[in-house]
């Protein structure tokens, strides 16, 4: 299975960075860290390769610290700059600021030489859905303006975002690549950046199921009173049981215990977990 996603939204969004691309000086790529593989936007990065990025790992609350801490050192062995977050609790402008700032450094050094007083940092803010991107812009945020239309080189009626520390942001839209194979879409419907109604959910929960008998069977066993089963399959009929979601009959309600497996995955009932080990 190849997911073809909405063309159409895509050139939107595509022509719409391209857009603004010329307007920001880096751009900010929210990623989720539970998988930070799977939450990139190949051809949203492609389409910005020539801006400087700042990889910005989100919900580091809900992935395992140490493959969080795997993670950015492989990022930052491939050269790229990143910093995990938890959005929710945190205020990362300084943090990003620092980032960007040191990504900058020789250009805005040369503007000093130049006698060009500096301004504010600008930065384009992109990530696929879910990942946290209103939540990361409402913990910089200062104020927000629709209009900043008396800054120097701003188009109009852009929504630019003013932050805490100098930074400027402009938002785009929450996109997925267009094509997704099946496991990476799976894991992009366990973390909620596909919906929940774009996939079969029996599968999902399987398929969830079956991750979670990989990486922490105790945990899966433990919440649903397991005990020595193999099959994913016959795990999902045993959790429907303890759970009680049956059909007449006495048979298994598969869409209602995957609904309750993959809402306790999002719950982080099962613990932290990185579902994509760091190269
Ligand atoms: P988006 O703009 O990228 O689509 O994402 P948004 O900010 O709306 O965040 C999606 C969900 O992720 C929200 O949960 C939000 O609270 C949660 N979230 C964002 N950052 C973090 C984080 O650092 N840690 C944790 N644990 N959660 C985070 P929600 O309101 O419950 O929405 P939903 O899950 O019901 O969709």
């Amino acid at each position: 299975m190849a997911i073809n996603w909405y063309p159409g939204h895509m050139k939107k969004a595509h022509d719409a960075i391209e857009k603004a691309l010329a307007q920001v000086d880096a751009v900010l790529e929210i990623r989720d860290a539970r998988i930070p593989q799977s939450s990139r936007n190949e051809q949203l990065e492609r389409l910005t390769a020539r801006k400087p990025r700042i990889i910005l790992l989100n919900k580091k609350d809900m992935a395992q610290a140490a493959e969080t801490e795997r993670w950015m050192a492989a990022l930052r062995r491939d050269g790229q700059r990143a910093i995990a977050v938890e959005a929710t609790r945190e205020r990362p402008a300084r943090l990003i600021y620092e980032a960007a700032a040191t990504l900058l450094e020789d250009q805005r050094a040369k503007r000093e030489r130049r006698a060009i007083i500096n301004r504010e940092i600008r930065l384009l803010v992109m990530g696929i859905p879910n990942v946290g991107k209103s939540t990361v812009i409402n913990a910089l945020v200062e104020r927000r303006t629709a209009e900043v239309g008396d800054l120097p080189g701003i188009t109009k009626h852009e929504r630019w975002i003013k932050t805490e520390a100098d930074l400027l942001l402009l938002d785009t839209p929450g996109i997925l690549p267009t094509k997704l194979e099946e496991a990476r879409a799976m894991r992009l419907a366990f973390t909620g950046a596909i919906r929940d109604d774009v996939l079969p959910e029996q599968d999902i929960g399987l398929e969830l199921i079956r991750l979670l008998m990989a990486r922490v069977p105790e945990a899966l066993a433990e919440r649903y009173h397991l005990s020595g089963l193999s099959d994913p399959l016959e795990v999902m009929e045993e959790i429907a049981r303890q759970i009680g979601a049956l059909v007449k009959g006495g048979e298994a309600d598969y869409t209602r215990t995957a609904r309750r497996v993959i809402d306790d995955y999002r719950k982080m009932r099962f613990g932290r977990l990185t579902l994509e080990p760091a190269p």
